[in-house]
């Protein structure tokens, strides 16, 4: 028997880097996702196979043995074997358990991948050792995954990715989840360059170190954009979540975290009859997303391949984890 969770990705709708410092963020998981089958081992170890992204390998003692692709590929793994581990752990198991993992999620561009595999692992190891673990202890479980790739994340993903729909994300403050019936159109057009977001969220804290009133005056307005937006995606009301979209976008480039790859697709995506678009995540590369009515959807995908993006069609998405179980022992 084996078992198979999937679990959306997200994308920060309103809010990033301005979410360091205070006011909230809106973040919307959306409709691609990550799928892990695990089934039980007989022995201790916890076996990754995640050959779409090119490697493979067991843990053992905690110690990463590859068998495809390059060893340091294990750091990204170490996620998945901590999260096996501690879901073994809560429910006082002394067990393995092979992986297969595969994602419609690109890594690393601020879509949320890793927490969407983290979560998906906790989910599928719960269900194949019976534990019948709820949705606060598979936020909770896949959380300790998290840490191991982003070091202090802010928890916002593996919730989402959890539970599905909005999330409103403030600092100190409990998470406010939402959901709403809607499915509103988006395109996102990643740059394929990957970044970092420390180093960004560290550019913006020397910045606003060097020009303390103005960044804060940056910050307090992007807090209104995400209030304000929230109410936008109640009121169903495209136009508007579309022209929040843009200002928010100047403000980031006025904190210095857009491209010019960035800036084109978003450019390019407006004058493709979007809405709205803006840079989404920590900017430096990445993704940006664009809002608009449904039939300029194909144009606007258009628009951002000419400049070498890679588009994706998503919505917004109300599933969280899913878990089925697989009787008939093929995986
Ligand atoms: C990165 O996805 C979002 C940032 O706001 C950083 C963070 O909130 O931790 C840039």
């Amino acid at each position: 028997m084996s078992v198979e969770a999937t679990a959306p990705g997200k994308m920060i709708l309103f809010g990033e880097h301005s979410v360091v410092y205070r006011g909230p963020a809106i973040v919307l998981a959306i409709d691609r996702r990550a799928s892990v089958i695990a089934s039980k081992r007989d022995d201790k170890r916890v076996y990754v196979d995640a050959e779409d992204l090119g490697f493979s390998g067991y843990f053992e003692e905690n110690i990463y043995y590859p068998i495809t692709g390059k060893a340091w590929r294990g750091r990204n793994l170490s996620a998945l074997n901590v999260a096996s581990k501690k879901v073994m752990e809560h429910l006082n198991v002394d067990g393995g358990v092979n992986l297969k993992v595969r994602s419609m999620i690109p890594i690393a561009v601020g879509l949320g991948s890793s927490a969407a595999v983290c979560v998906a692992t906790t989910a599928a190891v719960g269900e194949l050792y019976e534990g019948k673990l709820t949705k606060e202890e598979i936020a909770e479980l896949s959380f300790e995954g998290e840490k191991i790739i982003h070091g202090t994340p802010s928890g916002v993903d593996n919730n989402v990715s959890t539970y599905g729909g909005i999330m409103k994300y403030e600092r100190n403050q409990p998470f406010n989840r939402f959901k709403i019936e809607n499915q509103l159109p988006f395109v996102i057009g990643n740059t394929r360059r990957k970044r970092s977001t420390k180093n960004l969220v560290d550019e913006v804290r020397l910045l606003h170190e060097r020009n303390s009133d103005l960044v804060d005056n940056i910050i307090d307005t992007i807090g209104l954009i995400s209030t304000q937006g929230l109410e936008s995606l109640f009121k169903n009301d495209h136009y508007m979540i579309g022209e929040l979209m843009n200002i928010n976008h100047g403000l980031l480039s006025a904190l210095g975290v857009s491209t010019p790859e960035l800036d084109q697709l978003v450019h390019s995506a407006r004058r493709e009859g979007a809405y709205g678009a803006k840079l989404t995540g920590a900017g430096g590369g990445g993704c940006m997303i664009a809002i608009s009515s449904e039939e300029n959807l194909s144009s606007i995908e258009r628009g951002i391949r000419r400049y070498r993006g890679q588009s994706i069609r998503v919505n917004n998405t109300n599933e969280g984890v899913i878990t089925r179980r697989i009787n008939n022992g093929d995986n």
